[in-house]
């Protein structure tokens, strides 16, 4: 392990995901340039060991307790936000703007967005992260907001894996038109760059796409391939999958799927199937930002191909947890 470079700590708000995970691997990067690292999660545990022997320094506490933040933020000169797709968004970038006031050092923030996030987007959680910006800049706060405009690759695992295993199909409202995708991991790697290099990025709010489009029948047609099975895209209604999204939040396994982001998700597959291609790709702008080679699709699939094989047994099934 790296001893860690004297300076203050880099606070990274939500670095044990279970979606994009974005926050997780942002600390390990941030470690490997030799940055001090400060992580704020809401309880201690096996995730956190695994952070603080990366070496960073786990402070406790919680986006919907402005008291808890405020040692969280004491020394810190940049940080790191994101909030998982799910209610709440509002109110914890104003515990956070308010704590940073209290504190009253003003760090450099990377928020981490999405496209959807507009007044007027039929996501409910798009509206609420465009407030939850508005917020933080009303504020004073001083920001980077990055509003990936692609679809997570771990998307894939966290909406579909229960109906591939189960049914052989990818059900959802994003029609026959196609979107942009990036992993997670890349997103990280946009934090990173937010952070540690601002001076690429056009101005405080930016929309980064990812380095490759594919609709649902295509990637429908990849998991064929490398299942060895046939797996088919049935286009449904904006209502028909998030009452299938609900369904699957009630369910023990259903990892981080919620109503919100049923809605959300929802509404983002309609908003692309009556518009058409909204998210085009662009590999070689990704690639400027990140300053590396964006992962694939094809790759993280065949990696997580274990989280898509049918159930063995009693037919329980194994929730897609943390995927990289
Ligand atoms: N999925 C996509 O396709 C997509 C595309 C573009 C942009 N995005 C954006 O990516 C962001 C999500 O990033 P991600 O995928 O890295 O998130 P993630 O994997 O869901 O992780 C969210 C983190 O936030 C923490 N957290 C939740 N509530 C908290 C609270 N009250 N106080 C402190 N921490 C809290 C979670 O901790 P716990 O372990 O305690 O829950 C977890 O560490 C969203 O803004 C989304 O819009 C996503």
């Amino acid at each position: 392990m790296k001893t860690a470079a004297p300076t203050n700590p880099v606070l990274v708000i939500g670095a044990t995901g279970r979606h994009g995970n974005t926050g997780e691997y942002l600390v390990r990067r941030l470690r490997e340039e030799d940055r001090s690292v400060r992580v704020l999660a809401r309880k201690l545990g096996e995730r956190t060991e695994q952070l603080a022997e990366l070496g960073a320094e786990i402070v406790v506490g919680d986006l919907h307790d402005r008291q808890s933040l405020v040692p969280a933020l004491t020394d810190v000169d940049l940080a790191y936000f994101t909030y998982p797709i799910a209610a709440g968004v509002i109110s914890a970038a104003a515990n956070y703007a308010a704590a940073v006031r209290e504190v009253g050092r003003r760090p450099r923030t990377v928020v981490m967005s999405m496209g959807p996030a507009h007044p007027d987007h039929p996501s409910d959680l798009g509206k609420d992260q465009w407030l939850a910006e508005q917020v933080m800049e009303w504020a004073g706060l001083e920001l980077l907001i990055l509003r990936v405009t692609a679809l997570f690759h771990q998307n894939i695992a966290v909406l579909h894996a229960h109906s591939i295993r189960r049914d052989g199909v990818i059900r959802n409202s994003f029609g026959p038109n196609s979107a942009s995708w990036i992993s997670g991991r890349d997103a990280a790697e946009l934090g990173l760059a937010g952070l540690l290099h601002p001076e690429r990025f056009d101005g405080p709010v930016t929309y980064p796409l990812g380095p490759e489009g594919f609709n649902h029948a295509e990637i429908a047609e990849i998991l064929t391939e490398l299942l060895g099975r046939p797996i088919r895209f049935e286009p449904i209604t904006r209502e028909e999958w998030r009452q299938d999204l609900v369904e699957l939040s009630g369910l023990e396994d259903a990892g981080v799927v919620n109503p919100s982001m049923a809605q959300h998700i929802s509404s983002v597959g309609y908003t692309i199937a009556q518009n058409g291609p909204t998210l085009p790709a662009d590999p070689e702008g990704l690639r400027r930002l990140i300053a590396r080679e964006p992962l694939r699709l094809r790759d993280y699939l065949q990696a997580n191909l274990d989280l898509l094989q049918p159930a063995t047994g009693d037919g329980a099934h194994i929730a897609p947890a943390a995927p990289q």
